[in-house]
């Protein structure tokens, strides 16, 4: 009888384990799909397709401060080796070269506190964006792969 329970109690915390890695994974995935939208939300601002507007500009910069001040905590060893739903996954590198990593994330929270002040108008987004986009395509070149 004991040993059921005790069987059944490893059971369910295995479980739970999972369950918390899958939560994980959506939030890890929710906030780069988010990232995306609003880098997109920019790009069409910036090739004319929608006017200038400050409130998108400022919660698409809203949005990746909020990004780059989570992504320490969004990649756990709970998430090494998992592969995501979709098209991309996180590199195995991101635990092997942990120093590159948080190198990555530094690099990028220092680039977007600084467009927070300097975007005020489409010449300045235009002269902004292309180090933001940079940033996330130097951290996905190493330690995002595709599959
Ligand atoms: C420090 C590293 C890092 C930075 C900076 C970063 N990303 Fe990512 N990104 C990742 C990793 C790792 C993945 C793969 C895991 C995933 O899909 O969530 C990813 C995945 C993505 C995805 C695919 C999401 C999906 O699964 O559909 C998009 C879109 C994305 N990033 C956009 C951006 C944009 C836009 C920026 C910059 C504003 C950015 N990222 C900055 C590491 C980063």
């Amino acid at each position: 009888m004991m040993r059921i329970v005790v069987v059944a109690g490893a059971l369910l915390l295995g479980i739970g384990a999972l369950a918390a890695q899958q939560d994980q994974v959506k939030e890890t995935q929710a906030m780069m799909k988010g990232n995306g939208k609003n880098a997109g939300a920019l790009a069409a601002i910036v090739k004319g397709e929608k006017p200038y507007d400050q409130a998108t500009v400022n919660a698409a910069i809203g949005q990746f401060d909020d990004t780059a001040k989570k992504l320490p905590t969004l990649f756990p060893a709970s998430l090494k080796g998992v592969k995501f739903e979709g098209d991309y996954s996180p590199s195995p590198k991101i635990w092997s070269d942990k120093a590159g990593f948080d190198a990555a994330i530094a690099s990028f929270a220092k680039t977007v506190t600084e467009a927070k002040a300097k975007i005020k108008d489409l010449d300045s987004l235009k002269a902004t964006m292309p180090a933001i986009g940079k940033e996330c395509g130097n951290c996905h070149e190493t330690f995002r792969v595709k599959g």
